[in-house]
């Protein structure tokens, strides 16, 4: 079931029937009579319906999220974040409740409600698929679960000759609910872009070896280290699952692709050079030919930015350690950054929030182009309303 109500979010852009949002020209002054259908007042935002004819058909100007990820500078800098859809939003825990995370995330219908959710909800400018990195592995036949407060969990870590050459091929007969779910979403979202995203051999890997989450990934490194050769034959085969979920999703209409190397920042620059970015950049080159912007991103690589830029994306998201203007230098000229507010900073009071919304769209503005996020995931804790008005405050700034 999807959303079926005209809604206006908070800085005025009307959301239309089924959630797609429109552009604000399109939403007229109120209809006397008319009221939303029953039953549909989905969010917190007041129904109102709009009277000009729909112009979303004419001709378009490129979406903000499209051009900053092309290297311009739109006329609004254009705002997501990492994990928007998930547990900071009541109504996503609400329509959550009683379904395994791994089956929502192969339920195309739920995908989209989910997919839509903040969206509707805050007004960003792009939607990011819901689902997870390790997806594909569960695709693949790998028994895998997520556990909540801890993340993926898998019965039997794959650490010998044997675990690497039994993993599957990844079907693409099996990836039929995410064509499903994308086709759904990019119907519904109208001009608003979807991004599609998978795990990056190095991270999907992490998890494999490990069986879980960890610190210190000793499991990872020895085998990276100690058995070269295992470890091209497993990241091989994971490169593969990546390139095959990001096409799928670009196929199905996803306008831009982000590769999530969360766990890449444990390694030292020379490691990564060597045994991670041959890997993702077969990744993205895999993708050279579908016109899509590509954004790589992981979590505590400062001192890895220059390679990761070497890697083939046009965008590379920072996380929060960062500065931007320090992150340009490190990455080179010709990349547009994305990121990098402090998610944990959403915890203080309004004014240092926006204290630091101002200095990271100030630090962004000496970038080819900037896309405005956190410097890693929603924290489940945060207020959503914070994240709305951090929103309707970078759209508020004078873009540079
Ligand atoms: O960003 C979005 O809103 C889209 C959805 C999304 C999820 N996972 C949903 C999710 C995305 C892009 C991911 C990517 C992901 N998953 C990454 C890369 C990004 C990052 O955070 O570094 C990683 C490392 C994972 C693995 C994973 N899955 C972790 C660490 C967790 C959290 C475990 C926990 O409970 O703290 C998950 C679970 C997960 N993935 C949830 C959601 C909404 C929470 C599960 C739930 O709501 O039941």
């Amino acid at each position: 079931m999807l959303l079926t109500s005209r809604l206006t979010t908070s800085e005025g852009r009307s959301v239309s029937a089924k959630g797609k949002p429109r552009r604000a020209e399109s939403a007229g002054p109120e209809q006397p009579g008319s009221a939303p259908a029953a039953g549909q007042a989905l969010n917190r935002q007041s129904a109102k319906i709009p009277t000009m004819p729909d112009i979303e058909n004419r001709s378009q100007p490129e979406p903000p999220l499209l051009s900053a990820a092309r290297g311009r500078r739109p006329e609004r800098l254009p705002v997501w974040f990492m994990r928007q859809a998930g547990r900071s939003l009541p109504e996503y825990r609400a329509r959550r409740e009683g379904t395994a995370m791994l089956q929502a995330c192969q339920d195309p219908d739920l995908v989209t409600e989910l997919t839509l959710q903040p969206v509707n909800r805050h007004g960003v400018d792009a939607a990011i698929l819901f689902s997870d990195i390790v997806v594909p592995l569960v695709v693949a036949g790998i028994d895998v679960d997520i556990v909540a407060g801890v993340g993926p969990v898998l019965s039997n870590p794959v650490r010998s000759r044997e675990d690497v050459a039994a993993l599957p091929e990844l079907d693409p007969a099996g990836l039929q609910f995410l064509d499903t779910a994308v086709r759904q979403l990019v119907a519904e979202l109208g001009t608003t872009p979807l991004i599609g995203f998978a795990g990056a051999p190095f991270t999907l890997a992490a998890y494999l070896i490990e069986g879980g989450p960890s610190k210190d990934h000793a499991l990872t490194k020895a085998l990276m280290y100690g058995r070269p050769d295992l470890w091209d034959e497993l990241l091989s085969k994971l490169a593969g699952y990546a390139t095959l979920f990001l096409r799928t999703q670009a196929a199905a209409g996803a306008s831009v692709l982000q590769l999530f190397d969360s766990w890449a920042g444990a390694l030292p620059a020379t490691a990564y050079e060597r045994y991670v970015l041959p890997y993702s950049k077969r990744v993205f080159a895999s993708l050279d030919d579908l016109d899509v912007p590509r954004i790589h991103f992981g979590v505590g690589t400062g001192e890895l930015l220059g390679l990761m830029a070497q890697a083939g994306a046009e965008v590379i998201g920072i996380d929060w350690r960062v500065p931007l203007s320090q992150a340009q230098s490190r990455i080179g000229p010709g990349h547009p950054v994305q990121g990098n507010l402090d998610p944990a900073i959403l915890f203080a009071d309004w004014p240092v929030i926006e204290a630091a919304v101002r200095e990271v769209v100030e630090q962004g503005s000496t970038a080819p182009g900037h896309i405005f996020n956190l410097g890693h995931g929603v924290l489940p804790q945060t207020d959503p309303e914070v994240l709305t008005r951090v929103v309707e405050l970078v759209h508020s700034l004078p873009a540079a």
